[in-house]
């Protein structure tokens, strides 16, 4: 019997890598070869928030998801320049990054800051991508572990049937690209999906992907592995023919 082709969810990243116009292009001109791809992974892209709208209208009937890349920490108000959870659920977006690296270094978002998105997100029925990661490169998995463990406490008082999407991102790793694997570090993310598996253990619809530097050759190496559910795709996953070829390996 032939055996059945893993389905994969895949998160593209954008950042502020494209523009209002590209990110429009790319799904436009790439509609079809996205249709055909969502039909056998989960697809999920996160631009810019300006380009949400135009994305989910040129996305439509393509079975692909879209989603943010941050929320703001409070409800509604005086908080200028924020957009809430609440905002996002109403125009469609089904998921919402927390808790990358990039926002904890470049805007001091704090724990505390944190819980309250993962909050407002979830009562806005939005799914959480949750970002967690060592904050430099360890040889020593206990020092990863200790770590990891610190940021799968915030997940103290969410309700077990929640779906989350818990990407493993080691701050090292992001953005960097040609990214080479050792077998020590290959071995120590075995050993982290078992971990986060066993903290998550009680939230049957958590998900764990795997995002930094996903590349060509980074994917081979990852699949070798085959302990993630999916992949959280930044740089790589903003030029068509880099990302297609990523999705190809899977
Ligand atoms: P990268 O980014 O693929 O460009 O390393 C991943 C991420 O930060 O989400």
């Amino acid at each position: 019997m032939k055996k059945e082709k893993k389905k994969y969810i895949l998160v593209a990243n954008w950042k502020m890598y494209l523009s209002y116009y590209e990110s429009i292009s790319f799904c436009t001109v790439n509609r079809p070869t996205l249709t055909a791809i969502a039909q056998k992974h989960t697809l999920i892209f996160l631009p810019s928030f300006i380009a949400l709208n135009a994305v989910a209208n040129v996305l439509q009937e393509t079975d692909s998801f879209y989603g943010a890349q941050n929320c703001s920490a409070f409800d509604s108000g005086a908080y200028t320049g924020d957009i809430s959870a609440s905002m996002l659920a109403e125009i469609g977006c089904s998921y919402c990054l927390v808790a990358h690296s990039e926002r904890r270094r470049y805007y001091q978002e704090t724990d505390e800051q944190i819980i309250h998105k993962l909050h407002l997100l979830i009562k806005a029925g939005i799914i959480p991508v949750f970002c967690i990661g060592e904050p430099k490169q360890e040889q020593d998995y206990r020092k990863i572990k200790d770590s990891l463990k610190k940021q799968l406490a915030l997940f103290t008082a969410i309700p077990p049937q929640q779906h989350l999407l818990i990407a493993y991102e080691p701050n090292w790793a992001i953005g960097k690209g040609n990214e080479i694997f050792n077998d020590t570090y290959l071995n120590h993310l075995i050993k982290i999906t078992k971990l986060i598996n066993t903290c998550l253990s009680r939230f049957p619809n958590a998900k764990i992907l795997y995002g930094g530097s996903i590349d060509e050759l980074s994917i081979k190496q990852l699949l070798s592995i085959n302990t993630f559910d999916g992949f959280l795709i930044g740089r790589a996953s903003t030029t068509f023919s880099v990302f297609e070829t990523i999705i190809k390996a899977l």
